[in-house]
């Protein structure tokens, strides 16, 4: 039994967790029809990092129009739609619940059921657009807020294996590149300039040895900042690019580890990688080249880098799987800021 009784298998859906507003349309759960993302980031920049008031401010002034977008570049009428996908946790609640009141108001309107989706579920399954997803997967989710490895029995079932015990991996990219002056998000920047230098700083590898699948960065990003400070007091000058490629060293060597150990302890099929931090460059490579030789059998896929940020064509995939399953909710339905998978 499918809730789809249209012609076409039609949802809308809405992503406003942090900073960016993001409307799409999509089909069958695995085509993108539409897919308009309304960044602020240039908003944010000159603060370090994502102003929440800010943030909510914007999100009110994008979210109409980018609704109006969305359904305009995919050439849908509301009445092609059987239902509104919405991102309803974890994130700011401020931004969320803009997200959340915009879904409503459109569900209303055009009689539609509501479907609320986990952010990170939706990381999870931008993976699907570039190959259906098999189960049981392993996801590891690297993103601003998150770094979790996530274990899938089936479609739609969330275990956390491991998790970071502090910092985020980009978390740690984005405070260590306003050591080094970069503009916030710094993760970009500080991937290209790894490129150029060598590991020649050898920061701690945290946890590595650890028989667990969590993670820890706040270390190393004490131990750069510490290496930064006690250059600047001996007046010695630092190498920037290697200063970059040790610190991407030991985070890829971290995150490269634990979840290849860990897809060797579950039965997996695939490996998905998503979450900001997925267009890594050094990380997809790396990753790639060990599930290669270490990980017969498994395979690895990542989103492309316009599908590892926050948008809502990833919410729509995921709504699309919590529909089938006839995860619905009513006008209740609220902001959940921490939301876990363990409440899905
Ligand atoms: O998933 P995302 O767009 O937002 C959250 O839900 O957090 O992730 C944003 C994070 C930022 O910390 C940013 O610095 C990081 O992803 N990032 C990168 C790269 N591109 C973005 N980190 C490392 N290397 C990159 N190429
Ligand atoms: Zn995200």
């Amino acid at each position: 039994m499918t809730f789809f009784n249209k012609e076409r298998k039609l949802l809308l859906a809405i992503e406003s967790s942090c900073d960016e507003t993001s409307v799409a349309v999509i089909e069958d759960g695995a085509k993108i029809l539409s897919n308009i993302v309304a960044s602020q980031v240039k908003s944010h920049k000159r603060f370090g990092g994502v102003v929440p008031e800010v943030a909510s401010r914007h999100h009110v002034e994008e979210i109409t129009l980018c609704i109006e977008d969305a359904l305009v570049e995919a050439g849908v009428e509301p009445s092609d739609l059987s239902g509104v996908g919405v991102t309803y946790g974890p994130g700011l609640v401020g931004a969320l619940l803009i997200g959340i009141s915009a879904a409503k108001a459109f569900a209303w309107a055009h009689d539609l059921p509501l479907i609320p989706v986990n952010h990170m579920a939706g990381h999870i399954y931008a993976a699907h657009f570039v190959k259906p997803l098999q189960f049981p997967l392993m996801a590891l989710l690297v993103s601003g807020g998150h770094t979790e490895l996530v274990y899938m029995k089936e479609t739609g079932s969330f275990e956390i294996i491991g998790e970071t015990r502090d910092d985020a991996a980009g978390e740690a990219y984005d405070k260590v590149g306003r050591v080094l002056g970069l503009t916030y998000p710094s993760g970009k920047e500080i991937d290209e300039l790894a490129h150029l230098g060598q590991d020649t700083y050898h920061f701690p590898r945290a946890m590595i040895k650890e028989d667990n699948y969590d993670f820890s960065f706040s270390g190393l990003k004490s131990s750069f900042i510490n290496t930064v400070h006690n250059a600047e007091q001996r007046d010695e000058e630092l190498i920037v690019n290697d200063l970059a490629a040790s610190f991407q060293a030991s985070v890829i060597d971290v995150l490269v580890d634990k979840t290849i150990r860990a897809c060797k302890e579950y039965p997996v099929k695939q490996l998905v990688m998503a979450g900001g931090v997925a267009a890594n460059m050094g990380l997809r490579d790396r990753l790639g080249k060990e599930v290669t030789e270490k990980l017969p059998g498994v395979r690895f896929i990542v989103p492309p880098l316009r599908l590892c940020g926050d948008n809502a064509a990833m919410i729509g995939a995921a709504a699309f799987v919590e529909a089938e399953k006839g995860h619905f909710a009513d006008y209740h339905l609220n902001a959940e800021p921490g939301l876990s998978f363990m409440t899905i």
